[in-house]
């Protein structure tokens, strides 16, 4: 294939590794020729997060539809695509399953390349479809449910985590505080909504806000957040709910964005972006925004669709392991944890 075509490769992307069945359309590695999700959180609500059964049993429903519509929505038919790129790892094992056995019978069945690819570096990829020029050298944070890091993309290959959490992920941090708060399932929203009506009043430990070198820790303020319900509870005191939520979320957030942009000041880098559920909060994204300004650093930040899960950041990811060649046999099997450093090295 001559390269010019294999720039404008059209690469079918397939996400199932957790509530979100996702296909996508993606020419180029950048441009969304089509985009469609169909999300199972409302069936989890009542759980008050993801059952892995019901999730499964979804994406098996959805997935064959979701395609048919993608492909309607882009008016291309299977023929044209060049490759097709699946979610294989990490997540659910049972919803990556769905993903990855439909992906392998359709690479099969139109006798085109499988690509696999590694969720994580699906969430970095997504900023390349929010700008067509971006291009590596730049400096990363990846904000998720189940990652924080800091990373520097040096190329497209070449992955250096600077610094990443030692115990839980922010999202996560997000999710337990929405459920001492009674919010409802996905945490993260909820907080963030009930977090513009309040006021950062409550003091909350910072931790390792100077410390730590680029490494994060929300265990400490998880339970600070915990100890403090629990305390006003046993006293019968009333407390502000949606001060506490705006306290939090600017302990939990400023952090990342001091730890991002010296990142990028102290490595010399002048691209900044972001990427996972989390990078999708508003008052995340102010502060970035403010950040880059003064800092006169470029930031490129997915829209926020595209920061929680989708197909089009797989597709985005699957596009530059495509150019490489990077393709998948059969026996490719789903995985449930890949440890950050080899997602990052595409170590399967
Ligand atoms: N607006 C928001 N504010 C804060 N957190 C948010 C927001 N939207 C989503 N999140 C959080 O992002 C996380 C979901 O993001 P994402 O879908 O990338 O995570 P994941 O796929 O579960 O984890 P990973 O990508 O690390 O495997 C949840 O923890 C959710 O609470
Ligand atoms: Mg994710």
């Amino acid at each position: 294939m001559r390269d010019v075509e294999k720039r404008d490769a059209l690469i079918l992307g397939i996400e199932t590794s957790c509530d979100e069945t996702a296909v996508s359309l993606v020419r180029g590695g950048r441009k969304i020729l089509a985009d469609e999700i169909v999300s199972s959180a409302p069936e989890h609500i009542r759980f008050g997060g993801v059952v892995p059964e019901i999730a499964s049993r979804i994406h098996t429903d959805a997935i064959l539809d979701a395609t048919r519509r993608a492909f309607a929505a882009a008016g291309i038919r299977a023929e044209d695509l060049d490759a097709v790129a699946v979610t294989y790892g990490a997540g659910l094992l049972g919803a990556l399953l769905v993903g990855v056995s439909f992906a392998k019978a359709y690479a099969y069945a139109i006798g085109k390349p499988l690509v696999a690819v590694n969720h994580i570096r699906g969430h970095i990829a997504a900023a390349y479809l929010a700008n067509e020029e971006l291009r590596p050298p730049f400096m990363t944070l990846l904000a998720s449910g189940g990652h924080t890091a800091i990373i520097h993309v040096k190329s497209y290959e070449e992955h250096e985590v600077l610094g990443s959490t030692l115990d839980d992920a922010v999202g996560e941090a997000f999710d337990k505080v929405a459920r001492v708060l009674g919010l409802p399932y996905p945490g993260g929203p909820s907080v963030e909504r009930l977090a513009r009506e309040g006021k950062n009043t409550v003091s909350l430990p910072r931790m390792l806000k100077g410390a730590g070198g680029y490494d994060f820790s929300y265990s400490g303020l998880k339970t600070a957040v915990i100890n403090f319900v629990h305390t006003a509870a046993q006293k019968g005191e009333d407390f502000g709910k949606a001060d506490l939520a705006c306290s939090f979320q600017s302990a939990a957030l400023n952090v990342l964005a001091d730890k991002l942009f010296r990142a990028a000041r102290e490595r010399g880098v002048n691209t900044v972006t972001a990427g996972g559920g989390v990078a999708a909060n508003g008052y995340l994204r102010e502060l970035l925004t403010e950040r880059a300004e003064r800092e006169k650093k470029t930031l490129i930040l997915p829209e926020k669709r595209y920061c929680t899960d989708n197909a089009c950041m797989i597709a985005a990811e699957g596009y530059i392991q495509y150019l490489k060649g990077n393709f998948a046999d059969l026996m490719l099997n789903a995985k449930a944890s890949i440890p950050l450093k080899n997602a990052l090295n595409n170590l399967h």
